[in-house]
């Protein structure tokens, strides 16, 4: 892991020096839509047979012109804190192009002033969504395609009006790429490690 935290400390240092291009941080983004999803918490939804329904708008107590920069909007499906025992890729990131915890697109829209008060979507759960606990997050993007804003369906520590999923085909999760390839990674560094201490070992006999 060491090669691996070393890459991520580099890349850190690199974006804090130099003026990364595009870092957009989660906590930079105002939270400015009321997003709501229904069924209503505690129901289980079947992957690949329930529907969920989204409705978005712009909080309407925010000034005018809050959404003057939006010109696309992105509803996604995210994994709730109780998703992430064990996974911790799942977690949220506050550098928006590093964060893994919205994979589903259910819609996108343009946005326009015209129908900013609400809009709703109904999305049939997608078959490949694993057994996990998730809300609902909506994303306003301006024209450079950087996230701009926010809304979303639960509260600010991810507890409240969680929705839970259960995958149909007895699959539990999609498998998690990462960490396979995570511990493959550190399988083949320390046998790379053994290799070269065995090496060192003979040369210096
Ligand atoms: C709408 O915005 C106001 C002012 O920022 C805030 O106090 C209120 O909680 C927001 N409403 C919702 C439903 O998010
Ligand atoms: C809102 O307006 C935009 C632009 O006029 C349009 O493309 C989009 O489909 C509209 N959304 C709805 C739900 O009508």
């Amino acid at each position: 892991m060491a090669a691996r935290d070393l890459l991520l400390a580099s890349l850190v240092l690199s974006c804090s020096l130099l003026p990364c291009y595009g870092v957009v941080l989660f906590s930079s983004l105002q939270r400015t839509f009321v997003v709501t999803a229904s069924p209503a918490p505690g129901q289980v939804l079947k992957g690949g047979v329930d529907k969920i329904t989204v409705t978005w708008g712009l909080n309407q107590t925010l000034p005018a012109g809050t959404d003057s920069a939006y010109k696309t909007v992105k509803v996604k499906l995210c994994y709730a804190p109780i998703s992430q025992v064990d996974r911790g890729w799942r977690k949220t990131q506050d550098h928006m192009n590093k964060d893994r915890t919205c994979p589903y697109k259910i819609v996108a829209r343009p946005y326009s002033s015209a129908n900013k008060t609400s809009q709703s979507v109904e999305w049939t759960v997608k078959r490949d969504v694993p057994t996990a606990t998730y809300f609902v997050r909506v994303y306003a993007f301006n024209a450079d395609e950087n996230e701009v804003a926010y809304g979303q369906t639960t509260d600010a520590h991810k507890t409240t009006n969680l929705l839970q999923v259960e995958a149909i085909s007895g699959r539990h999760t999609t498998i998690d790429i990462c960490s396979i390839c995570f511990s493959a990674f550190s399988v083949l560094s320390l046998v790379g490690f053994f290799y070269i201490e065995k090496r060192k070992g003979k040369r210096s006999q």
